[in-house]
């Protein structure tokens, strides 16, 4: 019942009643203009005609004889044409000539309208019709009747009232049940809608709302929904991930340290205590670096980032970078070589490109240098190139590279190889490198290269 009174409600509805009141307005008025064109037009046409044939007979009662016009009447009369009344009666309501039986009734005083019903005489059978007559008394007591049938046209006045009210009646019912249909329809599909909110509020967070496939106003609202659902489904999970990793991650660190600030105090002497407060701060760096990295993975996940994005030439960016890695590579007995071509741009945050290349090179310079007893030397190469409409920031380096069924796994926060475990790190590199890719709408892929293992980082190039 609630619905039905919701029905009303409805802004659908509302329309669909307003143009149903045009529509059965403008069907009134068409049937109004015909109604007067065809019975009141024509009824004065004809009321004009007949009181120029009186006129016309007066005339010529007063140049000639009673006989005369009783001869002109029965003429006219009997041209049966036009359907003309005519009669002449004498004071004491004989007929002298003319098709009417007798002295309609209703005349009174010297003249004026009659309306009455009269008999027609149809081949053999006799017939009542509506006949309107205008009466006249002439010198002499005698009385003229003009007239014309109207049977048809009454007829066709009644029809036409009645259709208008029949018109206008369909209309109504068909356009309200349309609009009652309609309307129907329409808080339907927002009942799904409201009901999908609650289930979702109520915790169902991967519910989504129905998407027909039409692309009609509904559908794009629905759909629009279902990707702010995506968002924020995609936004809760990586919270309640970094909220586990920082349970899980943090602790270890935390734990050593205080074992480290208990067995100093335990030993209690100057050296021990100035060990353990190198150490610690060591370890504090490392905490803070880590808690860093988690904000910017969360913000670049997020999709927000405090930095402003803007169109970069990757090059230069990537040559800086090469500037501040170059040295370090050489003093591990490496070579390092750079080759950019310049004026590749994407919109990109600079600070979170920078970041993104200088933790790849960073992990070519941890993990690729030779191990004991091999005989290479490091070699680590930075491209900056153009692919199609994309531009890949190319990390290569001849290390053992990151095995084939490990390269999804490592883009997980904290997660280091058991190979790694003797450098520093806390596995939260390439987790930011994947995040700022996609925040710039790109991908971070790995490869085998000429050199050797290759991370590269792919961004769309601006417009
Ligand atoms: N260039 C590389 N060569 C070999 N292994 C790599 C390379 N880059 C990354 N890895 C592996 O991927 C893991 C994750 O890297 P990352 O997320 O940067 O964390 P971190 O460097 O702190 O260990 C590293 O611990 C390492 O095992
Ligand atoms: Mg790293």
């Amino acid at each position: 019942m609630s619905r039905n009174a919701n029905l009303w409600r409805t802004s659908t509805f509302r329309l669909a009643a307003a143009y149903l009141l045009v529509f059965v307005l403008s069907v009134g008025a068409i049937l109004a203009y015909i109604y007067w064109n065809t019975a009141v037009l024509l009824e004065r046409q004809t009321d004009e005609t007949i009181r120029a044939e009186i006129r016309g007979l007066n005339e010529q009662y007063r140049f000639g004889s009673i006989t005369a016009l009783a001869n002109v009447v029965e003429q006219r009369s009997v041209r049966n044409s036009e359907r003309g009344i005519y009669s002449i009666f004498d004071q004491q309501g004989r007929r002298l000539a003319g098709n009417l039986q007798g002295v309609p009734s209703g005349v009174t005083g010297t003249s004026g309208w009659l309306e009455f019903p009269y008999e027609v005489f149809n081949g053999n059978s006799i017939k009542q019709h509506s006949g309107r007559a205008f009466f006249t008394r002439l010198r002499g007591g005698y009385l003229l009747v003009v007239g014309r049938d109207v049977e048809e046209r009454r007829q066709f006045a009644t029809l036409i009232r009645q259709s208008t009210f029949i018109a206008i009646g369909m209309a109504l019912v068909f356009g309200l049940g349309g609009g009652l249909l309609m309307s129907r329809n329409f808080l339907r599909r927002i009942d799904v809608i409201s009901d999908t909110s609650k289930a979702i509020m109520a915790g169902g967070l991967s519910e989504r709302m129905p998407v027909r496939g039409t692309n009609d106003e509904i559908d794009r609202l629905s759909g629009n929904l279902n990707n702010m659902l995506d968002q924020i489904e995609r936004l809760m999970t990586g919270m309640r991930e970094v909220s586990d990793n920082v349970a899980h991650d943090l602790k270890t660190p935390l734990t050593r340290l205080k074992a480290r600030v208990e067995a100093a105090l335990r030993q209690d002497t100057k050296a021990s205590y100035k060990e353990a407060l190198v150490e610690t701060i060591e370890e504090a760096d490392q905490l803070l670096a880590t808690f860093n990295a988690l904000l910017s993975i969360a913000r670049t996940e997020a999709g927000q980032t405090s930095e402003q994005m803007e169109p970069l030439d990757v090059s230069e960016v990537a040559e800086e970078m090469a500037e501040l890695y170059q040295p370090l590579v050489e003093d591990a007995g490496g070579t390092f070589e750079f080759s950019g071509t310049p004026d590749l741009k994407v919109t990109a945050s600079r600070q979170l490109l920078a970041q993104a290349i200088s933790n790849l090179i960073d992990n070519a310079l941890k993990y690729a240098p030779p191990q004991e007893g091999e005989n290479r030397a490091l070699e680590i190469a930075l491209l900056v190139q153009r692919v199609k409409d994309k531009i890949e920031v190319t990390v290569a380096d001849n290390g053992p590279g990151i095995p084939e069924t490990e390269r999804e796994h490592v883009l997980q926060r904290f997660v280091r190889l058991d190979t790694s475990r003797s450098q520093p790190g806390s596995g939260l590199g390439l987790s930011l490198v994947a995040g700022v890719a996609r925040l710039h709408g790109g991908a971070l892929v790995f490869r085998d290269g000429k050199v050797g293992f290759e991370a590269c980082l792919e961004l769309p190039a601006a417009a």
